[in-house]
């Protein structure tokens, strides 16, 4: 598999990541026997490994720790080598009743909390270092100089490599790029071939697009001005694009599902190769973060290295995916 380049974060990411917010189960679902978790981690581990992915992605919070501590186990339990992998977590979310029984939901970039969120991270993790640490969603009172101090000592004492954010705007990049004493290596935003909001922003017309204005607008512009690598969550969209039933009414799904197999059958490869494909297709080097754990899928998905979309194709695929035609 192709490989990405994160400043210092050691060495190369595979093209592809491997999301592993449910190998905690997926909360909500009723899944969390830890024994089965763990059967269904190493299956996904293998399968990643197989295929040459090497880059994984946590959140201090994914089924509350519990992703990244199966993570962790699996690790040891598997001997794997820590310097073979990226290991990339997030911080920066605290749930209501934490800790008090009156605390609301909201996010949290004080020097305290990053901090005690890593130490969390690495004792889960059962790691002495976070290649790449986010900051998961902007925080209305951060204060960057505060996020400096906090990522300063982080870096000193060998506990995180590099940094980045997920969900941020151009301008909140640059409040905390002005602050910082390391790059942004990051920025993890939603993106994929039914949410094309960051794509859609960058053509301009006077016309039937919407004006631009959108706090986000820009983003994948920005991030290649300043080496930023874009990550694509929910780069599946969720998979109703590869054969989940969809449990919307949206009328994009159908006809860009049928384009999806349409190309994939005429390439002899799965569905979900195709809608990756449209990802790797983008000059801004987007690095997709597939949330799966079926071996199949893992697999369907790191064939999409092997294709490479034409321009007519992918804007096939980005006029059905967005809906409506373009200027
Ligand atoms: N930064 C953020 O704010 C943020 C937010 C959300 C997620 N993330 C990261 O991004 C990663 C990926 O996001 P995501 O998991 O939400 O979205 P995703 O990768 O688009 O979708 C993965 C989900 O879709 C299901 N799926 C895919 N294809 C399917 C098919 N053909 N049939 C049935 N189900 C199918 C998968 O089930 P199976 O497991 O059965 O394959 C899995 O539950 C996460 O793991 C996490 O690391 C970050």
């Amino acid at each position: 598999m192709s490989t990405l380049d994160y400043p210092s974060s050691g060495h190369p990411a595979s093209r592809i990541a491997l999301g592993c917010m449910h190998f905690g189960g997926n909360r909500g679902r009723g899944e969390m026997d830890k024994t089965e978790n763990l059967r269904t981690g190493r299956k996904a581990l293998e399968t990643a490994l197989e295929e040459d992915i090497n880059f994984f992605d946590h959140a201090d919070i994914y089924s509350g720790g519990d992703s990244e501590e199966v993570f962790g186990e699996l690790i040891k339990e598997m001997r794997l080598p820590r310097d073979s992998m990226l290991i990339q977590t997030k911080c920066g979310i605290r749930f209501n009743g934490d800790p008090g029984a009156d605390d609301p939901h909201r996010y949290d970039f004080s020097e305290e909390h990053i901090l005690r969120s890593v130490e969390g991270s690495l004792r889960r993790l059962g790691t002495d270092r976070i290649d790449i640490l986010l900051l998961h969603r902007p925080d209305a009172l951060m204060e960057p100089e505060e996020i400096a101090a906090a990522f300063a000592k982080l870096h000193a004492s060998g506990k995180v490599r590099a940094f980045g954010v997920s969900n941020h705007t151009p301008p909140q990049m640059e409040l905390l790029r002005d602050a910082l004493p390391f790059p942004l290596v990051a920025n993890q935003v939603e993106i994929n071939l039914l949410k094309t909001s960051l794509i859609d922003a960058g053509i301009v017309s006077a016309g039937r697009e919407p004006a631009l204005g959108h706090p986000a607008d820009g983003s994948l512009e920005y991030h290649r001005l300043h080496g930023i690598v874009t990550q694509a969550w929910a780069p599946l969209a969720y998979g109703y694009l590869s054969g989940r039933n969809p449990d919307t009414d949206d009328p994009r799904i159908q006809p860009t599902a049928a384009l999806v197999h349409e190309l994939a059958d005429a390439r002899g490869v799965p569905a979900e190769a195709i809608v990756i494909a449209w990802l790797l297709r983008h000059p801004a080097k987007i690095h997709p973060i597939i949330g799966t754990r079926d071996p199949a899928r893992i697999r369907a998905c790191a064939k999409s290295t092997d294709v490479r979309l034409t321009r007519e194709e992918w804007y096939r695929l980005y006029l059905a995916g967005r809906g409506t035609s373009l200027p």
